[in-house]
């Protein structure tokens, strides 16, 4: 009854906040229409409405309609719901520790994590962490737990439960590997439609080690309860491999006079190990894993000259030793380079790229992936709009199925810079193979199958010598 409570109550706050923000799209061939996962969509709008909407924030159309609709979530989060039971979620932590994140309904679990690499139950460790919520308007979190774990081997597959009580759900992750070979899974703007599953799918039989999330994950928009679903759609996943996020636009959830914070729900869900790489914040880390030193920075947070996170980009990036990580990448949000026409001219995009562009340059960045935009686009490599040999790939991988759309208008002629675009959903692998060559692939959901559309091999700009001298 509680669920059906709550279903009638989502697909009446969603109805109404869509009702004013429905566009004409355009045609697009596509498989049947697909829903949102978790709340029924009852906008009129199918899923294969290729056309991406701008972001909640500039189309809310009033202000009675969020104040309604977190009205809602708090009643019907009162109901407490049976079904938001745990969802687990974990993230690396320096060279050899897992974090381990789920949340409980009841306050009194402990922050217990119990595991070893042998199942049923005979667990060798047991680790202990914390435990918070977080409150939003009217809504209150179940209770978050963290605890970290290791150090772990790598390459190998532990089993683990959450809670003190060791008969609770098993479940098991596998560490990536100290050495080449190892492969990312890049996704972001993923959200929780029917095409986000098939993204899901496709990307868990990948076999990859990590996987990498620039920016916009969950879609709950103020509506807390989604990220609730959020974690129980992801967590098949999530609980298996480390998810590596940054934060995006539909993180912030700041509303004017009634909620002032920004990005609340995500610190709370999210702790990624900012603390490890000498930041101080949350919105933009470094980690390094098996010859990859990986930087996510924050698009939504201050990004210019002097400010704390240019600081600590700056010297983030004099840390990298490639020597140890012939591998540079870096993840930001709203990407530097499209040539879709959504979302240009954004200051997240315009202004960072000007502040950081040179720094990357600099410091011989192989590939930049952005999400954003809804859509799949990979440049060559740039530098100030120019092609340059050693410049950064920026790829866009914003594809990952939420429930705006695809972002289906490029501008014309297509500039030699942009190699390959095309607005569908998918994913991206990028396995480096060893200290000098990988290979990307992008993987476009297409009628339920994967199907690598687009592909390159790469080689570190670490290895190139016209290219070192610029490092000197
Ligand atoms: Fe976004």
């Amino acid at each position: 009854m509680a669920i059906r409570v709550r279903e009638f109550c989502s697909a009446a706050a969603f109805a109404l906040v869509f009702a004013g923000v429905l566009r004409c799209a355009a045609s697009y061939d596509r498989p049947p229409s697909r829903g949102m996962v978790s709340v029924p969509r009852s906008d009129g709008r199918d899923s294969s409405s290729p056309d991406q909407a701008s972001d909640l924030w500039i189309d809310v159309n009033g202000f009675l309609i969020l104040v309604l609709e977190l009205l809602i979530s708090c009643f019907v989060h009162q109901l407490r719901l049976k079904w938001l039971k745990i969802k687990v979620h974990i993230s690396m932590v320096g060279k050899d520790k897992m974090r381990i994140s789920w949340i409980t309904e009841d306050f009194s679990t402990p922050a217990i994590v119990n595991y070893g690499t042998t199942k049923g139950g005979n667990y060798q460790y047991s680790s202990s962490g914390t435990s918070n919520s977080y409150e939003y308007v009217l809504y209150k979190s179940g209770e978050i737990h963290e605890v970290v774990i290791g150090p772990l081997l790598p390459n190998t597959t532990y089993h683990y439960t959450c809670g003190a009580d060791i008969t609770h759900e098993d479940f098991q992750f596998k560490t990536p590997p100290a050495q080449f070979p190892i492969k990312f899974a890049v996704v972001g703007d993923l959200g929780q439609t029917e095409w986000t599953n098939s993204t899901l799918q496709h990307i868990s039989g990948s076999n990859y080690d990590v996987l990498l999330l620039p920016g916009d994950l969950s879609y709950a928009d103020v509506y807390q309860p989604l990220w609730d679903s959020f974690g129980r759609l992801v967590e098949p996943l999530a609980s298996q491999r480390p998810w590596m996020v940054t934060q995006g636009n539909h993180e912030i959830e700041k509303i004017p006079i009634i909620h002032t914070h920004s990005f609340t729900s995500y610190n709370s869900r999210w702790h990624m190990p900012f603390e490890e790489s000498g930041s101080d914040s949350n919105l933009y880390y470094s980690f390094e894993v098996a010859g990859v030193h990986v930087i996510m920075l924050g698009s939504y947070t201050d990004f210019k000259n002097g400010s704390p996170q240019y600081n600590w980009l700056v010297s983030d990036l004099a840390k990298v030793d490639r020597n140890i990580t012939p591998w540079l990448v870096a993840l930001i949000h709203a990407p530097w380079y499209s040539t879709n026409t959504a979302h240009q001219g954004e200051e997240e995009s315009v202004g960072m790229k000007e502040a950081m562009e040179e720094l990357l340059y600099e410091a011989l960045v192989d590939v930049v992936f952005a999400g954003h935009i809804h859509a799949y686009e990979r440049f060559t490599r740039v530098y100030k709009d120019q092609a340059n040999p050693c410049g950064p790939v920026y790829i866009n991988i914003g594809d990952g199925g939420n429930r705006e759309g695809l972002a289906s208008e490029y501008t014309t002629p297509q500039p030699k810079i942009s190699a390959f675009r095309e607005a569908s959903f998918g994913h991206g692998e990028l396995e480096m193979v060893n200290a000098s060559y990988a290979r990307w692939t992008w993987h476009r959901n297409d009628d339920d199958q994967s199907v690598v559309a687009d592909s390159v091999w790469l080689r570190t700009l670490k290895s190139v010598s016209n290219c070192k001298q610029l490092m000197n």
